[in-house]
């Protein structure tokens, strides 16, 4: 999978994908993530690429010029899959989404600053609008990184087995149960007996009804 991400703070995205999971995601050629500076785009002596909103108020836009130009040259170097533009106003961030966009070749990711683009490159560039959450950033790099997070974890190869995205939480729509490692007491809390068992289909059970009993308990809304 290769991801392209637009932004004026190309910076602020650097260390995520330099460390951990994602980087070996990159190191073994799975995905490859490039920065474009927007900036570089920008109009005149001054770059400029943002500039005031028609009919007044608070805030500068993101002119059409400078995104219309780099996502137009992007295009002409490859298909992409989607376009997507990191917004408080796009559909909500959930699992579903990151499963669908893991198998996809080519993917943008537009970062929006300020108080956001021209409302004519989501006409003519952008397929898709994506929100983390009810609540706003300073800017869409944040998200970037997380919606990629979500995505590259989930590309066959990148997680080992021990790591597996089946028993994520959410993966069907079920929060996962309670995990426990060494020691079996600690500070009087012991570990349930089933697990120190050995059986394991009744092990299976168990966890089973303890993801479902904490999807009610916790978030009901995932059970419909
Ligand atoms: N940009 C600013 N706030 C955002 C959010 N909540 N989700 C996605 N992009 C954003």
């Amino acid at each position: 999978m290769r991801i392209d991400i637009i932004s004026v703070l190309p910076e602020l995205m650097e260390s995520p994908f330099k460390t951990s999971i994602l980087k070996r995601a990159m190191d073994k050629g799975i995905a490859e993530v490039h920065f474009h500076q927007l900036r570089d785009f920008g109009l005149g002596k001054y770059r400029q690429i943002d500039d005031e909103p028609y009919g007044g108020g608070a805030g500068m836009v993101m002119m059409c010029e400078p995104l219309d130009n780099l996502i137009s040259k992007l295009k002409s170097e490859r298909n992409y899959d989607e376009i997507i533009y990191l917004t408080p106003d796009g559909e909500t961030l959930n699992q579903k989404i990151a499963n669908t966009l893991s198998i996809k070749d080519n993917l943008i990711f537009l970062c929006g600053h300020y108080k956001g683009i021209d409302q004519r490159i989501r006409e003519l560039h952008i397929t898709r609008e994506i929100s983390i959450g009810d609540y706003v950033l300073t800017g869409g790099e944040l998200a970037a990184c997380v919606l990629a997070d979500s995505v590259i974890r989930l590309i066959p190869g990148v997680l080992n087995d021990e790591q597996s995205a089946l028993t994520d939480s959410f993966q069907d729509d079920l929060l996962s149960p309670p995990i426990y490692t060494r020691p079996a007491e600690y500070k009087g809390l012991k570990v349930p007996e089933i697990l120190l068992s050995g059986n394991f289909k009744k092990i299976e059970e168990w966890r089973s009804e303890q993801a479902l009993k904490i999807t009610q308990k916790k978030r009901p809304d995932l059970l419909h």
